[in-house]
């Protein structure tokens, strides 16, 4: 595990190829409050694994019991409007949701305000059976900042989303799975494992058609029907042109297992 002294960031590799990120938050004293100095590791950390070959595919999770509880009220507290509205406050905020590489988040506990959001930016969550998610920033006196409107809303759908962030009411783990907020619940003592082995599986898929893939379902909340179909049809044509859907198609007729190279 790469620490450094005090890093809030560590990150291991797994997979025979280092193929498979695991980064993990680190500050579990204050339950993995979002300050500014974990966010810049954070981003950082995606930096360097979005250039490395290698990497393929990132898992997020947090300390036994907390995922994230959301931004640094201590850090926020003394800050007035000119301070927040304009750069460095949350400039690293969107970083996870612009990383290239599938994202799985392994929620092991509190996923509350920015934790909730940083789960939502990635593109799998997995929760622990113990996995808790809430947008609680109402009854801090303001609102989620990082998506929670936007991106609870399609998911759960309006009536949820805005009950949970008009109340603060907090989700447990089988809710927020019966509400399509997370793909599967697992026991907390598995939750790592299935979702190492999850990006396994995705990591041995081809590399661009796995770029291809997120940036077709992510167009899905970002754009109209009419524009998102025809998007996915131009990437999907895309994959043509590349060495890695031959490959796959030629393996399933001649019934053996593609090994894609990312040509
Ligand atoms: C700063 C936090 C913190 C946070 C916990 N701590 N959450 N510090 N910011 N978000 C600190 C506590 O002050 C305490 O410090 C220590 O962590 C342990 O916390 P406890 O509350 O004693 O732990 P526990 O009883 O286990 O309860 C865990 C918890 C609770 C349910 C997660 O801590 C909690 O409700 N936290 C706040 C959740 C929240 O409101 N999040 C939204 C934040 S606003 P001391 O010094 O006493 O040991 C937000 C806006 C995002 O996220 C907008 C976009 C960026």
């Amino acid at each position: 595990m790469a620490a450094e002294p005090g890093a809030m960031i560590l990150l291991e590799r797994h997979g025979d190829g280092a193929e498979v990120a695991l980064v993990t938050l680190n500050r579990p004293r204050a339950r993995n409050a979002l300050c500014d100095l974990l966010m810049t590791q954070l981003a950082d950390t995606l930096d360097q694994l979005e250039t490395d070959d290698r990497v393929r595919v990132v898992v997020i999770t947090g300390q036994p019991g907390v995922f994230a509880a959301g931004a640094d009220i201590k850090e926020m507290l003394p800050k007035e409007f000119p301070a927040v509205v304009q750069p460095p406050f949350l400039q690293h905020w969107d970083r996870l949701s612009r990383c290239q590489k599938p994202v799985i988040a392994a929620v092991n506990g509190y996923a509350l305000g920015g934790g909730c959001e940083l789960a939502m930016m990635c593109d799998v969550i997995y929760a622990s059976d113990e996995a808790v998610f809430g947008q609680p920033e109402i009854t801090l006196g303001t609102i989620p900042g990082a998506g929670g409107t936007q991106r609870l809303c399609r998911t759960v759908g309006r009536p949820l989303a805005m009950e949970m962030c008009l109340t603060g009411r907090k989700l447990t783990a089988a809710e927020a799975l019966q509400a399509g907020l997370v793909g599967r619940v697992i026991p907390a003592e598995k939750l790592l494992e299935e979702a190492l082995k999850t990006a396994s599986r995705i990591a041995a898929m081809s590399p661009i058609a796995t770029v291809l893939c997120k940036k077709a379902v992510n167009a899905a909340h970002q754009t109209s029907l009419s524009a998102g179909l025809q998007y996915e049809r131009d990437l999907f044509y895309a994959t043509f042109a590349t060495e890695d859907r031959r490959t796959g198609m030629d393996a399933f007729i001649q019934k053996q297992a593609p090994v894609f190279t990312g040509k």
